[in-house]
């Protein structure tokens, strides 16, 4: 199969991105995010969620007052001249659906992946003030605000490193953000769970 690899090479090349160039992102790519997100798997196919691309400048200034960025970094926010180019707000219009949770991790999924394979950097939010964004965006008091997508060009390169003793990722002295990961044999079990 041709490209036969791209997928988990896209999975395994992206981290979360916080720091971006200020160039548009063609619609077009924001709406494939959306479509792909659309298809994601949704459970008993109900798919409750919707979508918001905010791609207005005004209105994308403002939503970045109602976010918050890397909780392991208190002194640290995006500047405002490698804040995201656009966002995509993920979504629920059905109260009573009980896995909307999941279908949301799905389709951000399908989100930040998609974007990905365009060379675009993501960072899903989940640190974001919904009822201000509520009124930002006029979404109705029905609607739930699950999460937020931000988005736009590169302008970081954060790797991943070893995990120590602590998950907790941290700028190093040349300010490229350092990502621990658990080894994949302390997390995956062949036929049996092994301590
Ligand atoms: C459910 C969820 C909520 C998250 N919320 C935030 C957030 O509010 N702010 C932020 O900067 N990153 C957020 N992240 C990104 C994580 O911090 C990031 O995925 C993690 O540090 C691992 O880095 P990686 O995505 O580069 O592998 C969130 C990720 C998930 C899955």
């Amino acid at each position: 199969m041709k490209n036969e690899n791209f997928v988990y090479k896209t999975i395994i090349s992206r981290r979360s991105i916080r720091r971006f160039k200020q160039e548009k992102i063609p619609i077009d790519i924001l709406k494939k995010c959306v479509n792909s997100a659309r298809l994601a798997p949704s459970a008993a196919n109900l798919q409750p969620l919707e979508y918001i691309i905010l791609k207005d400048e005004e209105k994308c200034n403002k939503l970045f007052e109602m976010i918050g960025f890397a909780g392991y970094l208190p002194d640290w926010n995006p500047s405002l001249d490698e804040k995201p180019m656009a966002y995509i707000i993920i979504l629920c219009s059905d109260q009573k659906n009980k896995w909307y949770f999941r279908d949301a991790s799905f389709a951000a999924e399908n989100i930040i992946l998609t974007a990905e394979s365009y060379d675009i950097g993501s960072c899903v939010l989940c640190n974001i003030k919904k009822e201000k964004i509520k009124k930002l965006l006029k979404i109705p008091d029905e609607i739930i605000v699950d999460s937020v997508v931000a988005l736009g060009y590169k302008n970081e390169q954060p790797k991943i490193v070893d995990y120590k003793d602590s998950v907790k990722y941290y700028h190093d002295k040349t300010m490229v953000l350092n990502v621990p990961k658990k080894p994949f044999e302390q997390l995956c079990h062949i036929d049996k769970y092994k301590k």
